[in-house]
């Protein structure tokens, strides 16, 4: 099967490697020449475990290639997929679709033979359709038949949610098209995954609605974990404690400061303005989206709180990015609660295993080489992001390097009980700072986080 790629930014180039990964031949396009120079060196332009060798390996192979002639890749192509950027339109929050609907007109003009057009971007309720409307008006002898396949990849351990999804959304209208996405996906048959096959509009709204869920339920778990700091209750046992509710689930109750990224952020607000404009209000994710951004402040007063004031104090800072394994930037949290440390007064110093190269762009801080260096003659540390080598740090050399053996840690990767034993000061999410921490009677207690 031949496929090409439209856009080799972070969905179309995993997407695209991934899917030459599977055997097909794939073509990534994009129109940023400098992008397109440097993949074809074998330079990948994002952070992602494991992709820039499934890139190595099949541009070897001969599976993957990179052009900026969308045309020539079109052409030859049995599937072409749209994997554009749709980021917030500013001032409304709507997903701008300029660069999907300028990508319909060229897919247009290219279209050669039966071809499947599919939307692999995000994009809101009936996008297909208008996607389709283009296409017929630039080309109308096209053959072609539309499907909308949403991603669901995980930053950071996007090739591995590619190969081993929970499950493949295709919505499409024709058994024809139906067979070549069935074709496209034909690899994950074999492990049995399920593909959900169903109308586009379910399909463009199963993205959205199972983003926002997700915001949901961290959302929710983040106010569970405040009522516990007023009511001494621990966060992590009440979300284990429903977790293990078959119809509640375990995943995605880690309290923390408020989800951020490139697709809750974005995603959440989309589904209200696409709600309210269709005169269905999502009240609950409405209020989800605004109980989010408020969080990110509180996060800033609880420091605040912790350092008993931040004035002319230094605080180290581990981590920026929304989280680990990428060196994503957008709508992390350490970009509303950093500010704030800074207007009040603050001097921050600041690690970030990633991230560094694009925090830079964004935060005004001294960055440091590694985790001590960033702690040298600070008054306290606080976690902002749960890289792993923020899990077992050194003790004694952290605190050596501290004023005061103060920590904050926003992601809870430590135990109280473990940090009052080292003498530290110990302030986390959802759980009384110097408690012992509550033991659970139960076997193979396991991580239930994400
Ligand atoms: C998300 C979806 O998971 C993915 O399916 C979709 O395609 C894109 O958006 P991603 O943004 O890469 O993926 O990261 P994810 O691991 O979902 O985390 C999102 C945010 O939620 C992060 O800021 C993370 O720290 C936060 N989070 C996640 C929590 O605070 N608690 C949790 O339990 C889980």
């Amino acid at each position: 099967m031949r496929i090409a790629m439209i856009g080799s930014g972070y969905v179309g180039l995993v997407s695209g490697a991934c899917l030459s990964e599977f055997g097909h031949t794939v073509i990534c396009v994009d129109k940023a020449e400098d992008k397109i120079a440097a993949l074809k060196q074998g330079q990948i332009p994002i952070f992602e475990p494991g992709l820039d060798e499934i890139v190595a390996a099949n541009v070897k192979g001969g599976r993957l290639a990179f052009g900026t002639d969308l045309g020539e890749a079109v052409r030859d192509a049995d599937a072409v997929f749209i994997g554009v950027g749709t980021p917030s339109r500013r001032g409304d929050g709507h997903a701008d679709l300029t660069y999907v609907f300028a990508a319909a007109e060229e897919i247009a003009r290219a279209l050669t033979g039966y071809t499947v057009v599919v939307t692999k971007s995000t994009v809101p309720v009936g996008t297909s359709r208008q996607v389709e409307a283009i296409i017929r008006k630039v080309n109308p002898a096209a053959d072609f038949d539309m499907a909308s396949n949403p991603e669901f990849l995980r930053e950071g351990s996007a090739i591995e949610d590619f190969r081993r999804p929970d499950r493949v959304v295709v919505g499409c209208d024709t058994e024809r098209a139906r067979g070549v996405m069935r074709e496209v996906y034909r690899p994950l048959y074999l492990n049995e995954t399920p593909i959900v096959f169903t109308t586009r509009e379910s399909s463009e709204l199963i993205k959205y609605a199972a983003n926002a869920f997700l915001a949901t339920k961290i959302t929710f778990i983040n106010e569970m974990a405040s009522l516990c700091e007023k009511v001494g209750g621990d966060v992590q046992d009440v979300a284990r404690g429903i977790g293990l509710d078959g119809r509640i689930g375990g995943k995605f109750l880690h309290a923390g400061p408020g989800y951020g990224g490139s697709c809750f952020p974005k995603d959440t607000l989309a589904l209200v303005k696409t709600a309210r404009d269709a005169g269905a209000p999502t009240r609950l994710v409405e209020a989800v989206v605004a109980v989010n951004d408020q969080r990110k402040h509180a996060m800033a007063e609880k420091i605040k709180t912790a350092f008993g004031g931040v004035a002319g104090k230094t605080i180290a800072v581990l981590g920026l990015t929304f989280k680990p394994n990428t060196d994503d930037m957008r709508d992390s949290p350490s970009l509303t609660i950093l500010p704030a440390l800074q207007s009040a007064g603050a001097t921050i110093r600041a690690y970030d295993p990633e991230g560094t190269r694009e925090a830079a762009k964004l935060l005004n801080l001294t960055f440091c080489g590694d985790a001590y260096e960033a702690l040298e003659g600070a008054d306290g540390v606080v976690i902002l992001t749960e890289w792993n080598e923020f899990r077992a740090l050194d003790f004694a050399r952290v605190k050596t390097a501290l004023k005061t053996p103060l920590m904050v840690d926003l992601r809870n990767i430590y135990r109280p009980s473990q940090m009052a034993a080292e003498g530290f000061r110990y302030v986390s999410v959802g759980r009384s700072d110097a408690a012992p921490g509550t033991v659970v009677d139960m076997p193979q207690r396991r991580s239930e986080s994400n």
